[in-house]
């Protein structure tokens, strides 16, 4: 998909496809030195973290193992309430083992932080957060987030893994919706 597949419904571009590729080239270095000599399993939280797996996990070096997770918050519409279901759990042991989360984006911190509670219960050896995506007005939560991407104005944003209704996550950047679409 492409900028001009969305006509009027898009408002503009906030991150572009290459800065988004050269922002996880660096984020890929930086893991790389930084679990130089230690294994690594990748967790994606399905399904918005897609695009970021597979294109962070292409640009490392280092040999990684990659997992699924699926979970639903609990809310009223957009909000998100901090109560999750898991929808698909772990194929993984994660006991032991170093845990980078791989998220789209940060919104309220509310589901990571549940997520980082119950993986971290499950004795792995470290637990980190990789999010492409930040939205610093929104976080309510305290979480530690060691690899962020690009921190975004408080606007619900698509593309990239991220969609609005289920539609537009297969752009290869990062837009934000035309008003008329909300109304
Ligand atoms: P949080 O618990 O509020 O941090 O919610 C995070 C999840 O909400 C993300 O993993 C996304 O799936 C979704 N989300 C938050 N903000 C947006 C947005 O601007 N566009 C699309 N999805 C979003």
């Amino acid at each position: 998909m492409e900028e001009k597949d969305l006509g009027a419904d898009l408002a503009s571009v906030l991150v572009t496809a290459e800065q988004i590729q050269d922002k996880l080239a660096e984020l890929a270095a930086r893991i790389d030195e930084d679990y130089q000599g230690r294994d690594l399993l990748l967790v994606g939280v399905l399904r918005g973290a897609v695009m970021v797996m597979a294109d962070l996990a292409r640009t490392l070096h280092h040999p990684v193992e990659m997992d699924w997770m699926a979970v639903s918050s609990y809310g009223s519409g957009t909000k998100s309430s901090g109560v999750v279901r898991i929808l698909k759990d772990l194929d993984t042991d994660v006991a032991g083992r170093n845990v980078l989360v791989v998220e789209d984006i940060i919104d309220t911190g509310l589901t990571l932080s549940w997520l980082l509670t119950n993986l971290s219960s499950r004795g792995p050896a470290s637990v980190e957060v990789c999010a492409l995506l930040r939205k610093p007005d929104m976080i309510r939560v305290d979480v530690p987030v060691r690899y962020v991407g690009f921190d975004i104005p408080n606007e619900f944003v698509i593309g990239y893994g991220l969609d609005y209704a289920q539609k537009y996550r297969n752009l290869p950047f990062v837009g934000t919706l035309a008003p008329h679409l909300y109304a």
